[in-house]
């Protein structure tokens, strides 16, 4: 556990009932009351709607700073990841805590390249949904369903299995995400390709291999794609205890078997506020049409009645700016200028947006910046990947991320289930009143 730091003294005003809980400091951010003992002590609860106030665990993944813009994995800052390391030696370091030496890194990437095939019965799965089923449903499900192929592995509390279901589940993530494309168009799946996996970048390079070859011909991944795919993957990786990761955590905390907590996960990152923003973000971009309709739109969104958020814009956390959406706009600017799209409208589209929103005190003073998911579309996008898929890249980078979290839960002496408590403002006690007394 951190280190104590002190303690912390609640009184209950008017009362001579007090208590004093340990405040304990990490390595980074701001100390924590731990009020463990808060309800034994003193007979009250806090109360923190969607916990934006509460540490919900002890973890050493990942730091986030909202104010200072500053998101670290295992302390290594994201702006150097992203440009030096590649998504199988991130996926290397959120599991294992450290860089990998070149033995290291070789055997991990083994590992996750000779688990990228699906059980052929997989397969059978796919007929049950209509063509135009939303990816994010397909992979839910599928995922979710893979429980069914591993049951002689799903034992958590074996350090050996728990390694495996992680391979499995970082490995074979993509492959049903890019199944679920292939399932859409009506076109054959496509395997993984080992050699690919083992290249450079080459957890993006097969990913994209799989998304847009075909039996007839093999596509040949430029790298100028690679390297854009491998740093969304990146960016998209982890991100502390984000709404996605808690539900992995709350579904790990119960026993759960890993496949089952994923996919609550993907359920969760569904979300438009969450990671269904990046989809959002291209519908509204699509919406608004015109350069010349963004302050008509900003005049709505600023209307309260009218529910309309600037998607892609905001966060729980970040109240100066996103360093990934700082990335992924310098990234943005490379892929389209190497794919001559350049002049996408949608580009300018969400430029102008951008800096007419940043220049609105409406969004200032409600620190509303650009956020991961603001420029990740546009990217994917001209990629020619289509929006519903988004969501689904997202949740294939994150679910290293969750099954990092969801290790570093079930490894934790410390965790317990899970159970968050209420204020209840229901009715107080009352009889039964038979129908005949009703009126
Ligand atoms: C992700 O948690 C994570 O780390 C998530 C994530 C990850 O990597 O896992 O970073 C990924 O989910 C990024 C966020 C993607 N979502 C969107 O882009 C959807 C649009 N954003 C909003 O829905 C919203 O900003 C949230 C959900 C992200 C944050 O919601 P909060 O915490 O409730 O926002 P807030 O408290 O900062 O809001 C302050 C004010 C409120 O207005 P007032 O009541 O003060 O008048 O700003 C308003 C909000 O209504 N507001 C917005 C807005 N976001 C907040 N108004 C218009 N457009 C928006 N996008």
């Amino acid at each position: 556990m951190s280190g104590s730091n002190g303690s912390i003294t609640i009184t209950l005003d008017g009362t001579n009932r007090s208590t004093t809980l340990p405040l304990l400091s990490g390595t980074e951010g701001p100390d924590v009351a731990d009020i463990r003992k808060l309800y034994a002590n003193l007979g009250i609860f806090t109360f923190d709607p969607g916990y934006g106030e509460t540490a919900s665990c002890e973890s050493k993944i990942t730091y986030i700073d909202g104010d200072a813009g500053v998101l670290m994995y295992r302390g290594y800052p994201i702006e150097q990841l992203a440009e030096q390391s590649d998504f199988t030696e991130v996926c290397y370091l959120l599991m294992n805590g450290d860089l990998p030496n070149a033995k290291e890194f070789k055997e991990f990437r083994n590992g996750v390249t000779y688990h990228t095939m699906v059980h052929e019965q997989i397969r059978n799965f796919f007929n049950g949904f209509r063509r135009d089923a939303h990816p994010m449903a397909i992979l839910c499900g599928v995922v979710g369903a893979l429980a069914a192929f591993y049951h002689d592995n799903l034992d958590i509390n074996d350090p050996e299995q728990r390694r495996i279901a992680a391979f499995r589940l970082i490995a074979k993530v993509p492959t049903i995400a890019a199944m679920a494309y292939k399932y859409s168009l009506g076109q054959p799946f496509v395997y993984p390709k080992n050699a690919l996996a083992n290249g450079p970048q080459g957890y993006a390079r097969n990913f994209i291999h799989m998304l847009k070859s075909v039996p007839a011909e093999e596509y040949d991944v430029p790298d100028v794609l690679a390297k854009a795919m491998d740093r969304i993957l990146i960016l998209h990786a982890d991100h502390e205890q984000n709404a996605s990761t808690s539900t992995v955590r709350l579904a790990g905390s119960t026993g759960a078997n890993p496949f089952a907590c994923i996919a609550a996960g993907i359920a969760a990152l569904w979300g438009p506020a969450h990671g269904g923003a990046n989809e959002a973000v291209l519908k509204m971009l699509a919406e608004i049409g015109d350069v010349k309709n963004i302050p008509a739109f900003i005049e709505g969104v600023k209307d309260k009645n009218s529910n309309v958020k600037l998607m892609g814009f905001g966060h729980r956390v970040y109240k100066n700016f996103d360093p990934r959406a700082k990335i992924m706009k310098e990234s943005c600017d490379e892929v389209l200028a190497a794919l001559g799209v350049e002049h996408e409208p949608l580009l300018e589209i969400a430029r102008e947006l951008e800096r007419i929103a940043l220049s609105d005190d409406y969004f200032i003073s409600r620190k509303l910046y650009p956020n991961v998911d603001f420029y990740s579309g546009i990217i994917l996008k001209a990629m020619d990947i289509p929006t519903s898929m988004f969501t689904v890249i997202f949740a294939v980078a994150r679910t290293v991320g969750w099954v990092s979290q969801w290790k570093e839960l079930v490894e934790d002496p410390a965790q317990r289930i899970g159970r968050p408590r209420q204020i209840y403002t229901g009715a107080s006690k009352r009889d039964y009143k038979p129908l005949s007394e009703r009126g």
